[in-house]
């Protein structure tokens, strides 16, 4: 199948695209790549630097498949600019949708979240649960889960949303803003580890690589399966306490205190439920949050992965970018900074 993976170079897309190669697809990735581009070395991969706002909807010719794993990923950059929030993950997200779908792409696979849920009302949630998102990124995902449900919606456009637990783990483009991978680099770095608010709120988790095979399995599935449905992805025995993370991860790691600071920016607390992508799509994840605290931290330890560089920092990295833009026009002559 030709698969056209939007935000192929990101964290998640930079597992999928490998993956997608190894099952036999041929894989196009639409990217601004704003962390990189790994795949320089990978001719299987054919990587094109894009934007979902404004990319020429040519690209889509003999797509057979979108996976949508573009956009500003996580709530402090969205609320850097809310404007600019909106124009990539809700106005860019809807346009290559609709693009896709005027272009005879059959299927559509759409990574939401679990932080759809919000501030989540009891334990066990599931697709039916009301969704109370409680920030600018989870109502942009709601968003989007709502257009391509609605003014989308077809028997000949095969739309599936992902409500993805909270990723963890080693990926060519790593993240050290999420919750597993950071406090692994903590520990390891600072042999301390931070938890906010009391620790006593819920949150799923999920290995990255169990991710890529769950849009791997919903790009084949059978459409009476997937087309309109919402999948929770994740196992129900990784839905863990932030404070019970902590201590998993201090265990792994001798030495590490665990400090309390009072209050979390962060109002997520849901507690989620995947029997549904288990029982539809007979799918279960294969890694646990252990098996992530080891790879990152042997990657640390042998140097494969460098817990200073800025692009595994999403916030800082679009700090960086948006500063760049601004000396960019006030400076640049004929476009050029320094050189003549
Ligand atoms: N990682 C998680 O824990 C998690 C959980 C739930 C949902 N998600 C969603 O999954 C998707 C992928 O997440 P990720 O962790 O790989 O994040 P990421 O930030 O590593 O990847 C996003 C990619 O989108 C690209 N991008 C940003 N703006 C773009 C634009 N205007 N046009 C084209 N490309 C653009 C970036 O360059 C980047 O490569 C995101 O939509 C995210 O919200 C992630």
């Amino acid at each position: 199948m030709h698969v056209l993976v939007a935000g192929g170079t990101g964290y998640i897309g930079s597992v999928l695209c490998p993956l997608l190669v190894e099952k036999g697809h041929k894989v196009t990735v639409l990217d601004r790549m704003y962390f990189g581009n790994p795949f320089t070395k990978t001719p299987e991969i054919t990587a094109v630097r894009g934007d979902v706002r404004s990319f020429d909807p040519a690209i889509l010719r003999g797509v057979e498949a979108v996976v949508d794993v573009s956009g500003i990923s996580n709530d402090p950059s969205c609320e850097l600019e809310p404007e600019l929030t909106k124009g990539v993950n809700v106005d860019g997200g809807k346009r290559l949708a609709r693009y896709a779908k005027e272009a005879g792409v059959r299927r559509y696979v759409y990574s939401s979240s679990c932080s759809v849920y919000g501030h989540g009302e009891g334990m066990g949630l599931t697709e039916t649960s009301g969704r109370h998102p409680v920030s600018l990124y989870a109502r942009a995902k709601a968003e989007m889960e709502d257009v391509l449900f609605g003014e989308l919606k077809s028997a000949s456009f095969e739309v599936t949303a992902l409500r993805l637990a909270t990723v963890f783990g080693l990926a060519p483009r790593m993240r050290f803003d999420l919750a597993v991978n950071v406090m692994t680099k903590n520990a390891y770095v600072n042999r301390r580890i931070t938890v906010d608010g009391g620790g006593r709120q819920w949150r799923p988790f999920v290995h990255v690589r169990d991710v890529a095979d769950a849009f791997a399995l919903a790009m084949v599935s059978d459409a009476k399966l997937v087309n309109g449905e919402v999948f929770n992805v994740g196992s129900t025995n990784n839905n863990v306490q932030i404070l019970n993370l902590a201590f998993r991860v201090r265990d792994a790691i001798p030495g590490t205190e665990v400090v309390h600071a009072p209050t979390d920016p962060d109002l997520r607390d849901y507690n989620v439920n995947f029997d549904k992508i288990q029982r539809v799509l007979d799918y279960s994840t294969k890694r646990t949050i252990d098996d992530g605290i080891k790879e990152i931290l042997e990657a640390l330890k042998d140097g494969r992965l460098d817990p200073d560089d800025r692009r595994w920092y999403t916030l800082k990295q679009y700090l960086f970018l948006r500063e760049a833009e601004r000396v960019h026009a006030e400076m640049a002559l004929e476009g050029r900074l320094l050189s003549s």
